[in-house]
């Protein structure tokens, strides 16, 4: 059961200022332990609402979610969660960010520190220890949130658009690193994403959301085998024909939201 998630016809409306929003409509899916599942759909589908309910942040409004054998209510942490928002913090050092996890869980300082210098190398930063985030580059303060969240070991993560701002070359190098890490690790991973070739990548199943409110529309296997090269992938006739099939069932459901 550990880190296996299931979601039971889950619902969420939000109501805000007497407006009411249906943001997800009973969506259900079993996601199993050492899996990677991403998530796509028009930008306000619900993808990151699905995540806030799966981390327990977010309440929602019928139906269930039980991860690691456990009915979600309230915080969830077992789950690592990375939110669209850069998590990292200006005015603490690498080490200081990366051990604030440990510290929150009482872990005593000298195997905070030797937990620390593990992380730091999982994601090659081995050596800006006392480096501020202003001094890294997007790519390196994404590393540091990744470190952050892998610090207290959760089986489960929960990645939200992690490398939207990042660029073409630098995503791909996160891409095969997420891919490392959750070969090395083997722990459960949710992604949402828009970028297809990313989804297709790293994923074992892409799960494409219908415009709001999101449903299930569409799942694609990708039977591509592991390990993966994030690079080469994308010339194999598997990658092309995933990417075809997800392409029309996304595209239909981004022009049915323009033309509302
Ligand atoms: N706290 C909230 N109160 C009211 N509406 C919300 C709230 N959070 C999200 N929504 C609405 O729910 C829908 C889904 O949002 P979100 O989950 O952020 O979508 P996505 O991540 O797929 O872009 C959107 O219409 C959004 O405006
Ligand atoms: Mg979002």
């Amino acid at each position: 059961m550990q880190g296996a998630i299931t979601i039971e016809g889950v619902d969420k409306r939000y109501i805000s200022r007497g407006r009411e929003t249906v943001a997800l409509d009973s969506v259900s899916l079993n996601i199993q332990p050492g899996e990677l599942v991403s998530f796509v759909g028009p930008s306000g589908c619900g993808k990151s609402t699905l995540m806030n309910m799966i981390a327990g942040i977010v309440p929602m409004t019928n139906g269930r979610i039980i991860h690691n054998g456990k009915k979600v209510s309230g915080i969830n942490r077992d789950v690592g969660y990375m939110t669209q928002a850069d998590s990292v913090l200006p005015w603490r050092t690498v080490e200081k960010n990366v051990a604030l996890p440990l510290e929150y869980r009482g872990v005593r300082t000298q195997e905070r520190k030797q937990r620390v210098d593990e992380m730091l190398k999982l994601v090659e930063l081995e050596g800006f220890n006392k480096s501020f985030p202003r001094e890294l580059s997007g790519g390196m303060r994404k590393r540091v949130a990744l470190a952050q969240m892998l610090a207290y070991s959760p089986n489960t993560l929960l990645l939200d658009e992690p490398f939207g701002a990042l660029d073409a070359q630098l995503k791909m190098v996160m891409q095969q690193q997420l891919l490392n890490i959750w070969r090395e690790q083997k722990k459960t991973i949710v992604l949402v994403t828009h970028d297809l070739s990313e989804a297709i990548a790293v994923s074992n199943r892409v799960v494409v959301l219908s415009g709001r409110p999101g449903r299930i529309k569409h799942i694609e296997n990708i039977d591509i085998p592991h390990p993966r090269d994030v690079f080469k992938v994308r010339f194999l006739p598997e990658f092309e024909r995933a990417y075809d099939s997800l392409w029309e069932q996304l595209s239909s459901e981004i022009t049915k939201g323009e033309s509302l």
